[in-house]
């Protein structure tokens, strides 16, 4: 009789099928080795999103996509790399990577282990730790290609970014804040002075009046609230100068907001985020720059994962989730 290796596995957080949050329960599973191009990266923390819970419910459009008899959640990464496939030249055995591999693919990232596309990733930010570095890339990669790659956003421009608080806008300040722009933040009063402190240059608390009775002349409108909180994008089109351009990012662009925007001469834009190795070493380098500080929330450990979602699904956090894996 002939021995053979056991395959490896890994903890990770299993749902089998959509529903709550009591859903997610930790399992062991396979772990796949890396093919050429690949990396195999040991998790030490998972940051946690709005897409987590929306395609855990089986809700969204992400959620269409994915096979949710035995998924994996999850989708940012901080880890250190454990094994390169053939052909990787760019990471090594022992680097400190972060990334958003996959998306909108599953990536599994609730769990010890990933295997994905080495330049998925970067090179973490060196003053960073794990929970902190895995709190950026699906927030980080999306603020930075609305503004950046979407609205190619100039100095001087006025923007204006909703839900301005959250993982992705907070971080959206700041970037918009570096490039110069004029930074006019939707969030409710408690965080004002905080977004001001991350360069906000005009706060509006939308718990006190409709921000579109109060901003004007706007070049680009961030929305991350989406038609389906109070038609947000659709309001957010009087907020801009004509020919300006909102990117709504939640929920995409309705008949209904694309008419809207051409009846009044404004244009719009929908949006998905995308891996993207280059634009994480961008932003790691403002981080170590001192430029952008990340907002941690709650750091809870994986098995946690239920309370995590919980957590978001109150919608009033300031910015990130983060789980931590242990080593
Ligand atoms: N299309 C894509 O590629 C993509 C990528 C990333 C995220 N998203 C989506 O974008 C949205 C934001 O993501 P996120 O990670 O930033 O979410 P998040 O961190 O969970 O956002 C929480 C924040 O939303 C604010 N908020 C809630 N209701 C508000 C309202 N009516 N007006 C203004 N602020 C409000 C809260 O602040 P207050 O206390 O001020 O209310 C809280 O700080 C989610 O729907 C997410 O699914 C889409």
């Amino acid at each position: 009789m002939s021995e053979t290796t056991p395959t490896p596995t890994k903890r990770a957080v299993v749902q089998h099928g959509a529903g709550p949050a009591e859903v997610l329960a930790v399992e062991e599973v396979p772990r796949p080795v890396p093919l050429p191009t690949e990396v195999l990266v040991r998790v030490h923390a998972a940051g946690v999103n709005p897409v987590d819970w929306k395609v855990r419910a089986g809700g969204g459009g992400v959620a269409r996509l994915i096979d949710l008899s035995a998924f994996v959640p999850g989708w940012d990464v901080a880890g250190i790399v454990e094994e390169v496939g053939f052909g990787v030249t760019t990471l090594t055995p022992g680097d400190r990577v972060y990334g958003m591999p996959w998306f909108p693919r599953p990536a599994g990232a609730y769990a010890e282990y990933v295997t994905a596309p080495s330049r998925q990733f970067a090179r973490m930010p060196a003053s960073a730790d794990f929970a902190t570095a895995a709190a950026v890339p699906l927030a980080g990669l999306t603020a930075w290609q609305a503004l950046v790659d979407t609205a190619h956003l100039q100095a001087g421009q006025r923007v204006v970014v909703t839900a301005a608080a959250g993982g992705v806008g907070h971080l959206a300040v700041q970037f918009a804040h570096h490039l110069g722009a004029h930074v006019i933040a939707v969030a409710s009063g408690r965080h004002h002075d905080w977004l001001r402190a991350l360069g906000a240059d005009e706060t509006v608390d939308h718990t006190r009046e409709p921000f579109e009775k109060v901003i004007r002349d706007a070049d680009v409108v961030i929305d991350l609230l989406g038609d389906g909180v109070d038609l947000t994008s659709t309001r957010a089109l009087a907020t801009l100068r004509p020919g300006g351009l909102l990117v709504a990012v939640p929920g995409g662009v309705s008949p209904a907001l694309a008419a809207a925007a051409e009846a009044t001469g404004r244009r719009v834009s929908a949006f998905l985020v995308e891996p993207d190795g280059p634009a994480l070493a961008a932003i790691a380098a403002l981080i170590d720059a001192g430029a952008v500080r990340v907002e941690v929330a709650a750091t809870l450990p994986l098995a946690e994962a239920a309370a995590a979602h919980r957590l978001g699904e109150t919608n009033r956090t300031r910015g990130k989730i983060v789980l931590t894996v242990d080593a």
